[in-house]
């Protein structure tokens, strides 16, 4: 279907409004593999209880000395190659993660330091699984600006380091990995179409890790308490997760004049399989337009959809000119969505 121009273009400065094209994209995961068989000798759990109710079979775990700096590294490092940038001509890196090296500096800056990009500001984004996309909308508004040509969005967990492995309800979910994509401005048509971010903090105490901030400092107490560690109500971060998805998706759907029939591929948050089947269903996409890897890697949180990115670019799942819509959705509550003629 040709597209119909949007009926509520953004507002832009008097410039000339530029399109912001993902010029390149890597991921690195660890080598280390936990799998379903692995954490029932560790908890009171099954391989079939988590493969029907999340879809993942195994994970990937960081060395213990490996931080999340390391790994979005590596990825960035992949995506700059990719993309034919040096590390020197990077204007801005975004680090999105919930499990950055140290609560300051930016996790940003040790990239930054680690793949010698000395030209670059940095920041980390602070919106849990949401934060890869909410990087993708904070660069394109840098770029459509003529603030910064060249940005580095990086997603990147360690949530191994921040796991209760004594609960079962949360250990079994999550795992560590990095993603990362370089946009530019691009002449022509491909790029970012829209983009939605979204917030609802009255559930804030439903996805959290209460212990390490201003609120609850560390001390012994608190760490022996587990508070340092990942605290979820599954069931409803469920039921939020697919209605905020959905209604994400329809939102960047409709201001970019296209329907669901348009879209080549889906990247959604990698959270839970049943998820993932529910958002496929409300919006009448068949479940097969879906690029799922969560089965290998579990629930990367900020890097998940990063690493899928990736993985759908560099094995062809995508193509140029596909509509590919990515839709996520993270602790805060947080979430967003983005179409991308690629
Ligand atoms: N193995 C075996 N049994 C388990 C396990 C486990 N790993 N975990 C929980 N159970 C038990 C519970 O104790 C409970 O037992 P009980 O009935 O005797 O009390 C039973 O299984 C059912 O537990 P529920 O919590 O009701 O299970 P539910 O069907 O809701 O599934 C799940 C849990 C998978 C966490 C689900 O709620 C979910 O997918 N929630 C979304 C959460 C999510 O994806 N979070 C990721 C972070 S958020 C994000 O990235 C967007």
């Amino acid at each position: 279907m040709k597209r119909q121009p949007r009926s509520n273009p953004r507002p832009h400065s008097g410039k000339t409004r530029r399109t912001v094209s993902i010029i390149g994209t890597g991921s690195y995961v660890p080598e280390k593999r936990l799998t379903n068989a692995d954490l029932t000798k560790m908890v009171d759990t099954s391989d079939e209880w988590i493969t029907v109710r999340t879809g993942i079979k195994e994970r990937r775990v960081a060395a213990k000395d490996e931080t999340t700096s390391d790994m979005a590294s590596k990825a960035a490092l992949n995506a700059l190659e990719q993309a034919k940038v040096k590390p020197e001509d990077v204007d801005l890196i975004l680090v999105a993660t919930a499990t950055p090296d140290m609560l300051f500096p930016a996790t940003a800056c040790f990239v930054q330091k680690k793949i010698a990009a000395k030209n670059a500001a940095c920041l980390d984004v602070s919106a849990a699984c949401a934060g890869f996309l909410f990087g993708i909308e904070i660069a394109q508004q840098f770029i459509t600006s003529h603030t910064h040509d060249t940005v580095l969005v990086i997603g990147a967990e360690k949530l191994t380091s921040i796991t209760n492995w004594t609960d079962r309800n949360t250990c079994v979910l999550f795992g560590d990995g990095a993603g990362a994509a370089v946009l530019q401005h691009r002449g022509g048509a491909h790029g970012v179409i829209s983009t939605h971010i979204g917030s609802d903090g009255r559930f804030t105490d439903i996805l959290f890790m209460p212990g390490g901030g201003s609120r609850c400092p560390i001390t012994r107490d608190n760490v022996d308490m587990n508070l340092a560690t990942i605290h979820m109500t599954g069931k409803e971060v469920y039921k939020q997760a697919v209605t905020a998805m959905v209604n994400a998706s329809r939102k960047v759907l409709a201001d970019a004049g296209l329907t669901a029939d348009d879209i080549a591929c889906v990247i959604p948050h990698q959270a839970n399989l049943r998820i993932i089947e529910a958002i496929a269903d409300r919006l009448k996409i068949p479940l097969d337009r879906f690029y799922v890897n969560l089965d290998k890697y579990g629930n990367t949180s900020a890097a998940a959809v990063a690493i899928a990115l990736d993985e759908a670019n560099c094995s062809g799942r995508i193509k140029h000119g596909d509509y590919v819509l990515m839709v996520v959705f993270g602790g805060g509550l947080t979430w967003a969505s983005t179409i991308i003629e690629w």
